[in-house]
């Protein structure tokens, strides 16, 4: 099956002088409660861990009695030589400083003031040892009343406690001075190794100011890697000095439909890439927090950007022209040695720029149907005594893990590399579900787990009317939480090899670096706890808990998080006869107390709480939001209850005819980004859409507003499933309306004029006739052809009074 991705798819420590200020400004220990603070009733007795809202969750935590408070101005101070150690400090106070409002004096190794004067320390030391910790990630953390020290055996272990201290110090963004962190003793470690994000700059560009924002957030969430899809066949974003047309030209796209022509009737040029020095600059960040990047150059399918600026790299040698389309394109890098040559030199300059131990060379949907038609191709695989083109992909990824080997690098590709053998050394990247990490882990490679949908996160977290395009099956928070990164299948021994697992941000979808962020948090944050945190303590309903601080700190931090877990859902059933209407509300997590307004105001944590479903009158507004802690969990969600708002229906709340087997995404109209543009929830297959049980009784006709998108799909041989249906009235296409069951009486067919394509969204009057009682509408076009796609943005019942 295709991937429908379319997819289914500052300044030195030692300045002179600094030591000298510092003293002057080093904070004042206040001090400390003793044991006996524990019993005073004035104390909140919190409970262990979910009032710390640290995410993720710490290996192990202890709470002790008593506070420590830090003043206006406090010190930190450095007990080791080491620069690294030196960059964290800074990078903690102008984090603090940042988000907390609080500067804190760095104290040099050297000062004499580190031992007495300083509230907080920072160490590094080998010899600390921590339970159960392999890794070079672990640290300590002690609170006490006049002291918090951070010991680590690494700077990356440093590094990690000051992001949990850093959570510490905002656990009330809001408070003001002085901060109160409990006392405690924290030592933890990751569960696994690889914790990672994936971006797509191929499919959009993200600009480098976001990517190093994304960087920040991810460190933040103790992720250490970057997977950075850097080829694709819509995009080559990476500057490579001696192929200087992969930027030139396969950086650059003329988008698909209306978008691709600009208001003087010009094409439109759309894409970019990112500089050398760009990525030397990025590269550089993600050093300072700890998160290595692994580049990704695709081969040999997904090629057809690069194959656009150097047509002899393919097997027609004809120029496909950069791709403005999704899905799986059959366009092939071909097999010859010159071939091998420029991906070797752009592997070189790669390396050259990525200090990072795994290269990604891709390997997936790479449709042989090219390699298959070539007389060349296949007189090469003769020569070469290759049985199929399978066997010749294995061929081709064993020649690039040879080169990457001998440059002392590892392989990393897509599950698609297993087919047809593998050398033992390269790492397996599973996507096609989990059962690439399964035979590849039972073979004995080291496994990365990333399937689809699982920690697909192009897949939308919600279904509330709102949400934006993407694909509609919902990877909610919790199907994030309750992701297991080692296959059932597999024994303890086999489990070894699973390194960890990553969300990928594919981003056909996301055409902003907004929309990549909004996608990302806060399902990423349920990943991390997962990933870092040990199974014994996962927990579901202190995640949640812990993350209504979390969110606190996505706000401070600008991150645009989902409010999909929480926000309202507002469902409504109409009784027109009696002018009410039954209002039912819940949210995705039923997390919260849900509490709501009839009369147009903001619900405050004193508006009435919902207690199960109630009607009212057809008439006015409701707005509904979930509080905990009285702090509301997300943006209130409005509906009106109007006779006419209440036969109004968008396609997301309409039901798709074919629910089960067609390919359902939320695709947005080719008008430029924005609120108003139109996003269709639409089945590429049969675009079809029923409004079950329509009261008709009073309806004088149907208002339909429709738009056309262009089809930009590639779906290989999927193609065979796309339905196209016959005008019946006009020829140049029409909506038709059919009443019970698609193939049931045909009610109306207005004609869609051409000049309605790709003109934004247009609305239709559809006259329906009188009919009595309750119905259902069946909706869908025919054009005779699947290009333009036509879609339907919303339907409105038009009652006759
Ligand atoms: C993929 O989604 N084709 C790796």
């Amino acid at each position: 099956m295709i991937d429908y991705r379319l997819r289914r798819n500052t300044r030195g420590l030692r300045q002179k002088g600094f030591c000298l200020i510092a003293l002057a400004l080093t904070l004042a220990l206040l001090g400390c409660r003793s044991m006996s603070s524990h019993n005073d009733k004035s104390e909140p007795q919190i409970p262990v861990a979910t009032d710390l809202s640290l995410i993720p969750v710490p290996y192990s935590l202890h709470r002790s009695a008593g506070y420590f408070t830090l003043g206006k101005n406090a010190a930190l101070g450095i007990h080791s030589n080491d620069a690294a150690a030196e960059n964290i400090a800074h990078y903690f106070s102008e984090l603090v400083q940042r988000t907390r409002g609080v500067h804190l004096d760095l104290l040099a190794p050297t000062s004499k003031d580190n031992n007495t004067q300083s509230g907080i320390d920072f160490v590094l030391d080998p010899r600390l040892s921590l339970k159960d910790d392999d890794s070079d990630e672990g640290y300590a953390l002690t609170v006490a009343t006049g002291r918090i020290t951070l010991v680590a055996r690494s700077a990356h272990g440093l590094f990690n406690g000051a992001v949990t201290l850093w959570q510490l110090f905002t656990l009330d963004a809001d408070a003001n001075l002085p901060l109160r962190i409990p006392c405690l003793r924290i030592e933890d470690h990751p569960r696994f190794a690889w914790r990672g994000l994936m971006l797509d700059p191929a499919r959009h560009m993200q600009s480098p100011e976001f990517v190093k924002q994304f960087i920040d957030w991810m460190a933040l969430h103790k992720f250490n890697v970057l997977h950075w899809h850097l080829t694709d066949d819509q995009g080559w974003r990476i500057e490579i000095k001696k192929y200087p047309k992969l930027t030139e030209v396969g950086a650059w796209r003329r988008p698909a439909g209306a978008a691709g022509t600009d208001a003087n009737g010009q094409p439109v040029r759309y894409g970019g890439y990112y500089t050398q020095e760009q990525i030397r600059d990025i590269v550089a960040y993600a050093q300072q927090r700890y998160v290595t990047i692994v580049p990704e150059i695709e081969m040999p399918g997904h090629a057809q950007a690069a194959i656009s600026a150097y047509p002899e790299l393919g097997v027609t040698g004809k120029n496909p022209g950069v791709s403005h389309d999704w899905g799986v394109h059959t366009v092939l890098y071909n097999v010859d040695d010159s071939t091998f040559v420029f991906l070797q030199n752009v592997l070189a300059e790669v390396m050259d720029l990525f200090p990072s131990k795994y290269i990604h060379i891709g390997g997936d949907e790479a449709a042989k149907d090219q390699w298959q038609a070539s007389a060349r191709v296949q007189a090469r695989m003769r020569e070469l005594d290759i049985k199929d083109e399978t066997a010749l992909q294995s061929w081709f990824t064993r020649r690039m893990q040879t080169f990457l080997s001998a440059h002392g690098r590892k392989l990393i590709g897509w599950d698609e590399i297993l087919d047809g053998g593998l050398p033992p050394q390269a790492t397996v990247m599973s996507w096609r579900g989990s059962k690439g990490a399964i035979e590849a882990a039972k073979q004995g490679h080291d496994v990365v787990l990333s399937p689809d949908p699982d920690l697909y996160f192009d897949h939308l977290s919600g279904d509330l009317p709102d949400e934006p395009a993407g694909r509609p099956k919902v990877i909610s928070l919790r199907d994030v939480y309750e992701f297991n990164p080692i296959p059932k299948d597999l024994d303890a021994t086999q489990a070894r090899h699973v390194l960890g697992a990553q969300a990928n941000l594919w981003s056909e979808y996301f055409p902003t670096d907004a929309s990549v962020a909004r996608a990302t948090y806060p399902r990423a944050a349920a990943l991390a706890e997962v990933l870092w945190s040990p199974v014994t303590a996962h927990d579901w309903n202190g995640f949640l808990d812990r993350l209504v601080v979390q969110q606190a700190r996505y706000r401070e931090l600008g991150i645009g998080y989902a409010q999909s877990a929480f926000a309202v859902h507002i469902e409504t059933t109409f009784d027109a006869p009696h002018g009410k209407v039954g209002v039912k509300l819940a949210n995705q997590t039923d997390f919260g107390t849900i509490r709501y307004t009839l009369d147009g105001n903001a619900p405050t944590p004193q508006s009435p709480r919902y207690t199960g479903p109630f009607e009212t009158a057809a008439s006015g507004e409701i707005r509904a939001t979930a509080f905990a802690h009285d702090a509301p969990l997300a943006d209130a969600r409005a509906r009106k209850l109007d006779p006419l708002a209440l036969l109004h229906r968008s396609s997301g709340e309409l039901r798709q005819c074919h629910p089960n087997s067609g390919v359902i995404l939320r695709l947005p109209d080719d008008t430029p980004v924005g609120p108003d543009q139109a996003i269709f929830h639409v089945d590429l297959f049969d675009p079809c859409w029923l409004w079950p049980d329509a009261s008709l009784d009073d309806i004088d006709h149907i208002a339909v507003n429709v738009g056309s998108i262009p089809f930009n799909f590639q779906l290989w041989k999927d193609i065979k499933s796309v339905v196209t249906r016959k005008p019946l009235k006009y020829p140049a296409g029409e909506l038709q309306v059919h009443l019970d069951r698609c193939d049931g009486d045909l009610l109306a067919a207005v004609a869609l004029a051409p000049a309605l394509a790709n003109a934004g969204t247009t609305q239709l009057e559809v006259p329906i006739g009188h009919h009595a009682g309750t119905h259902s509408l069946c909706l869908r076009f025919a054009t005779g052809k699947y290009d333009p796609l036509w879609a339907i943005d919303w339907v409105q019942l038009v009652p006759a009074h």
